[in-house]
This record gives structure tokens, C-alpha cells and sequence, in this order.
């Protein structure tokens, strides 16, 4: 009986750990008492190179760019993302250009390791879902496609 409640309690603290990792809106997990001194240092030096807003334009979707986005998906992302909201290694990615910003999405699939030394909310990732992303080696262009890809999700 109590062993059957305790199983009961370890199953659901392993799903509500699962989840935590694919939503992006959790609570900021500042413990209590830290300071926050980093985070004006932190926008000049590392960010030079980072994709920013301005580059990057969001008409109506195209299809022939999501179809490639889409392929791109099934060969370097579906081993640890899906598209629905479940976590697999990283994050799902249901509805996700409706919580991360286009060049922050971008940025993460292009720009991996400057965002994990700059930026919080890729750190964050990080540390809930235990495993760094390998940076991919996309293209310009087929980052654009997969973006155009998750705008269908
Ligand atoms: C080996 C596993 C792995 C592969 C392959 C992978 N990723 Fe990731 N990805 C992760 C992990 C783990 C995270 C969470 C890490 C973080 O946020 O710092 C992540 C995070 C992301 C995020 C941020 C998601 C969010 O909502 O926070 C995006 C966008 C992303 N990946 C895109 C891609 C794209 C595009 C590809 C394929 C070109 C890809 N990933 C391939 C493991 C992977």
C-alpha cells in the first residue's frame, strides 16, 4: 500500500520535471538572495556576432521554405526535438514562435555557444534539460527555413 503511494509520487515528480524543460514561460528560477550583477555586463562584448531583430523579416508563410525547414528537421533535430510539446532531449516545439522571439530562435539554432555564455533563458534551458544542443553547423538560410518550419507548429 505505502510502497504503491510512494511509486505513485515518483512518477509524478518525474513528469512534472519533464514538462518544466519545454515551457518556456516557467517562473524565473533566481534561488533566494542572489544578486543580479550580470546582467548589464553581459549585452555588449559576446553578443556582437548575434542575429538581431532587425534582420530578419516574417511576412505570410511561405511554403517552399517550410517544406525545406522541414526536411532540415527530420535529418539534424528530430533525434532530440519534437514538434508537439513533449520534451525528448530539448524542448518541443509546439507553439514555440509564440513564446521565443524569432531572433532569439535563430540565434539558438545558429549561434549556440555565444547563447549559452550571454544568454539567461538559453542557460536556463540548459539547466533543465541537463544537455548542451551541439551546434548544428546550419546555414543562414536553412536556420531562416526551420524557423519558417516552426511557424506552422
Ligand atoms: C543532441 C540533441 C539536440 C539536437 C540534435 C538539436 N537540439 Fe536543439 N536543443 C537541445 C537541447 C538540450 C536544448 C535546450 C538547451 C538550452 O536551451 O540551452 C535545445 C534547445 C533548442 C532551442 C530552444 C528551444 C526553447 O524553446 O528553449 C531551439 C530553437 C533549438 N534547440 C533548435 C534546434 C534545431 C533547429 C536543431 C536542428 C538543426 C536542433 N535544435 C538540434 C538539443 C538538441
Amino acid at each position: 500500500m505505502t510502497i504503491k503511494k510512494i511509486e505513485l509520487l515518483t512518477s509524478m515528480i518525474l513528469l512534472v520535471g519533464i514538462t518544466a524543460c519545454g515551457g518556456g514561460e516557467g517562473s524565473p528560477s533566481t534561488p533566494p538572495g542572489a544578486t543580479s550583477t550580470e546582467s548589464a555586463a553581459t549585452e555588449t562584448t559576446s553578443d556582437a556576432n548575434l542575429i538581431t531583430a532587425a534582420e530578419i523579416t516574417l511576412g505570410e508563410v511561405d511554403p517552399g521554405m517550410v517544406e525545406k525547414g522541414k526536411t532540415t528537421y527530420d535529418v539534424k533535430c528530430q533525434a532530440c526535438h519534437s514538434t508537439g510539446p513533449n520534451r525528448v532531449v530539448g524542448p518541443g516545439w509546439k507553439g514555440i514562435t509564440e513564446r521565443r522571439k524569432p531572433e532569439w530562435i535563430m540565434n539558438m539554432i545558429l549561434n549556440i555557444d555565444a547563447m549559452l555564455e550571454s544568454d539567461p533563458e538559453a542557460q536556463k534551458g540548459l539547466e533543465e534539460c541537463l544537455v548542451r544542443m551541439p551546434n548544428q553547423g546550419l546555414s543562414n538560410e536553412e536556420g531562416r527555413q526551420v524557423l519558417e518550419y516552426m511557424r506552422t507548429l
